[in-house]
């Protein structure tokens, strides 16, 4: 069996979860602006799609945003091994298997969540992607699936896919339940227990385990490093993406920047994909969340959604919604 490279520890600590249709290139540019440390992640692409897709449009990356990893979906060892070596010939630092996702879809194409019940299949999958790219490969996975809540069950499928060349996990620290909920509800109604990934780190301590799932704030992230890798964010990182620098600048100790600053940062990377012939709509959704909680926070987001879809929207609207923050009033209790 080939021995896959190890992920640095430093790379690990911070993290964006791969979300489908949010953590596209753009997004992922504007996370590392904020976040120089972090370890970024694509959306799920099914691995036949790597293979006989549109790679300049699925698989667009752009330098800024390494470490990146590519999380793919599937199940078929062959396909996989393939689309991981496409993978990481793109440039990707790591592929991910998908052993989380519970949509139907997904339970049709008998890949993500559905995988935990599948081990020996995942290991070989795992053992098929190490053989064929120069890269780790690691897995995301939930506790189990339905109403298997047995830790000895968990712990056996990390054990097989481990030995399969799987140095590193990712652990959506809760069930996913396959039949009667969506996947929203998914994230949200099997219930968090951190205490298994945390117990994985310390009966397997040469893994690498990141925690992920329900982490709102930077003292929950901040909680997690006494007990595992690293943390990874999803939704709280993309609702309020100002925490990924608050964690970032604490836990690496680079400046903390205002949100007006690292706006400006992100410029050059937007102008670039405008002259390109992106659309500012493509861009400005990621950075809705910029100033949430913040006075000014609900004028700036109004102000890119309802202007950057009109022809010829530039910069200039990204100025002028970030001057409205600028002038609110603090006296002003309905601005944020
Ligand atoms: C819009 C959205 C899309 C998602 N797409 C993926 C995906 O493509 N692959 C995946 O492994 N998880 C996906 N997830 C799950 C997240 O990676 C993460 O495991 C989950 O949201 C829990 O973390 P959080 O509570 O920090 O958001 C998605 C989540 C959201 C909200």
């Amino acid at each position: 069996m080939s021995i896959p490279p190890a992920i640095p520890p430093s790379q690990l600590r911070l993290s964006v979860a791969p979300m489908m249709d949010w953590t596209d290139t753009h997004c992922r540019a504007f996370h590392r602006v904020l976040a120089p440390h972090a370890r970024l992640y694509t959306e799920m692409v099914h691995a036949n799609a790597v293979i006989h897709g549109d790679r300049a449009k699925l698989l667009a990356m752009d330098p800024a945003e390494h470490p990146v990893a590519l999380q793919l979906g599937g199940s078929e060892p062959d396909l996989l091994a393939q689309a991981a070596a496409i993978g990481a010939a793109h440039g990707f630092d790591e592929i991910n298997l998908n052993c989380g996702c519970p949509s139907d879809r997904v339970q049709a194409g008998r890949f993500g969540a559905c995988l935990m019940r599948e081990p020996t299949l995942v290991a070989a999958s795992v053992a098929a992607m190490v053989a064929a790219c120069n890269v780790p490969v690691t897995v995301k996975c939930r506790l189990g699936v339905d109403d298997d809540h047995d830790w000895d069950h968990f712990l056996a499928f990390i054990d097989t896919v481990a030995a399969g060349g799987c140095r590193m996990f990712v652990v959506h620290a809760r069930n996913a339940w396959l039949k009667g909920l969506s996947p929203k509800e998914n994230r949200e109604v099997p219930p968090l227990r951190y205490d298994w990934a945390w117990r994985l780190k310390q009966e397997r301590p040469q893994l690498q385990v990141i925690v992920n799932g329900g982490i709102a704030t930077s003292e929950e992230a901040t909680a997690h490093l006494a007990h595992a890798d690293g943390a990874m964010l999803g939704r709280a990182a993309y609702h309020d993406p100002y925490l990924l620098h608050a964690l970032d600048a604490a836990w690496f100790g680079g400046p903390t920047r205002t949100r007006a600053q690292l706006l400006q940062a992100y410029r050059p990377y937007v102008e670039a994909q405008l002259a390109r012939g992106v659309s500012l709509k493509h861009i400005t959704r990621h950075i809705l969340g910029l100033f949430a909680g913040e006075r000014g926070g609900r004028a700036f987001r109004q102000v890119l959604s309802e202007g950057a879809h009109k022809p010829g929207a530039d910069w200039s609207l990204v100025e002028r919604a970030l001057a409205l923050t600028e002038s609110f009033s603090t006296s002003d209790p309905q601005a944020a």
